[in-house]
């Protein structure tokens, strides 16, 4: 796969399809083999981390064997999202804590990025980037030579990233949730790219909602020249100048294969990017006039978390993705729109005046399972 440079601060390249090491194969033969495949078809980025169950572990394994050398090892690590002793905190000595631990557990001397963990608050940047930080841990671990480089993780608004970015030039590489169901980043991805940061997308298939059967989708792709709708969303991000690279969430051999294939095959053809573009605008949130998960009608007097079962009927009824939804809503843990009482209450609050409670009911009639 061609290399591109991967932003100006870290002087690397990268191919445009990278290693998302969240959703490997229990098994670690079957990882292994999995990462190795995506190695020699030429991906070079591995994005891990010690959240990731035996993730680590595995990409150690796989890395045996000369495979270190071909690789941009990247790991991450925040105490707000995991903590793997009770008293872990927001420091510099506790994240250089977790650095060793990676280092053991990936068994390499160097991690190549070491990324301060999804931000997702003002409050959390700045735990992350005060003086005694966890971001002055990972500058230690670099001042000894166990990281290279650093970067960002993040699942904030827009508005409060941008916001940070002026003030980040520590960060290499940023790394963003963006994929056609969700463009809202589009301006952050615009100004990291800008400033020099390498921009890596994740989640580009949104977690494998866009490999499930959409026919409308399935004729844009067919229009567009695309093999498929995962191909389609694929292209479609490579195709914005904004993006260095997309880490493709692999699973299974035809994952990898659908990633490097899609990479390959490069850019949509103008017209087509246009096209896609368009389709995508027109069925965003705020151009249907859906729930714009603001989160103002929580809480529910039963405990359903309103914006989540919306956003999986926004997928249904609007990108025609009902099973991957469906699939999602079971995915919930209870109480699910079932559990509505038609109370009132949220739709009291709701900014965009919704008929939640109907809704709750075309979830549960829809989504969940019949006895
Ligand atoms: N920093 C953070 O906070 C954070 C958060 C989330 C994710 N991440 C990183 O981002 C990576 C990517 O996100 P993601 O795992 O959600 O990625 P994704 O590529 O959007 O979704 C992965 C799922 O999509 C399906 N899939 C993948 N490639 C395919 C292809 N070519 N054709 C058809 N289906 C395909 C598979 O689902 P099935 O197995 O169901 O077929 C796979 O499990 C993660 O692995 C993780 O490394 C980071
Ligand atoms: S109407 Fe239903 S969803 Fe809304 S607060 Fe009441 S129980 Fe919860
Ligand atoms: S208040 Fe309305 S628009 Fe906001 S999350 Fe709740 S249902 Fe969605």
């Amino acid at each position: 796969m061609k290399l591109i440079d991967f932003g100006r601060r870290s002087g690397l390249r990268v191919a445009r399809a990278s290693i998302g090491g969240m959703r490997l194969p229990e098994d670690h033969d079957q990882a292994v083999a999995v990462i190795r495949r995506a190695i020699d078809a030429g991906m070079r980025y591995i994005d891990t981390s010690r959240g990731y169950g035996e993730s680590e572990v595995k990409f150690g394994k796989a890395l045996k064997g000369g495979y270190r050398e071909k690789v941009i090892l990247s790991s991450k690590w925040s105490p707000w999202i995991q903590k793997v002793e009770p008293d872990d905190a927001p420091t510099a000595d506790c994240m250089l804590k977790r650095i060793e631990d990676s280092l053991r557990r990936l068994d390499v001397d160097c991690i190549d990025f070491y990324q301060v963990w999804n931000v997702h608050s003002p409050e959390l940047f700045e735990a992350a980037t005060r003086p005694g930080g966890t971001l002055d841990g990972i500058r230690r671990a670099m001042s000894e030579g166990l990281v290279r480089h650093t970067g960002m993780t993040a699942h904030d608004k827009p508005a409060n990233l941008l916001a940070y970015l002026p003030s980040c030039d520590w960060c290499e590489v940023l790394l963003l949730s963006y994929n056609l169901l969700d463009t809202s980043c589009a301006p952050v991805l615009a100004e990291a790219h800008r400033l020099g940061m390498g921009t890596i997308v994740m989640n580009p298939l949104a977690g494998g909602r866009l490999a499930g059967t959409s026919p409308e989708l399935e004729n844009l792709a067919r229009e567009c020249g695309a093999k498929s709708v995962p191909d389609l969303a694929l292209r479609w991000l490579l195709s914005n100048p904004d993006i260095d690279t997309y880490i493709s969430g692999i699973n299974k051999p035809s994952d990898v294969d659908g990633a490097v294939a899609a990479a390959e095959a490069g850019p949509l053809a103008p017209e087509a990017y246009a096209r896609v573009n368009a389709f995508a605008a027109a069925k965003s949130r705020t151009a249907v006039g859906y729930c714009t998960g603001c989160g103002y009608c929580k809480p529910c007097t039963q405990g359903i978390d309103i914006p989540e079962v919306m956003t999986r009927i926004y997928e249904d009824r609007v990108w025609g993705l009902k099973d991957a939804a469906a699939a999602r809503y079971r995915r919930m843990g209870k109480p699910r729109a079932d559990a509505c009482t038609d109370c009132g209450n949220c739709e009291a609050k709701c900014t965009r005046s919704l008929k939640i409670s109907d809704e709750m009911k075309y979830a549960a009639g829809n989504y969940e399972l019949k006895k």
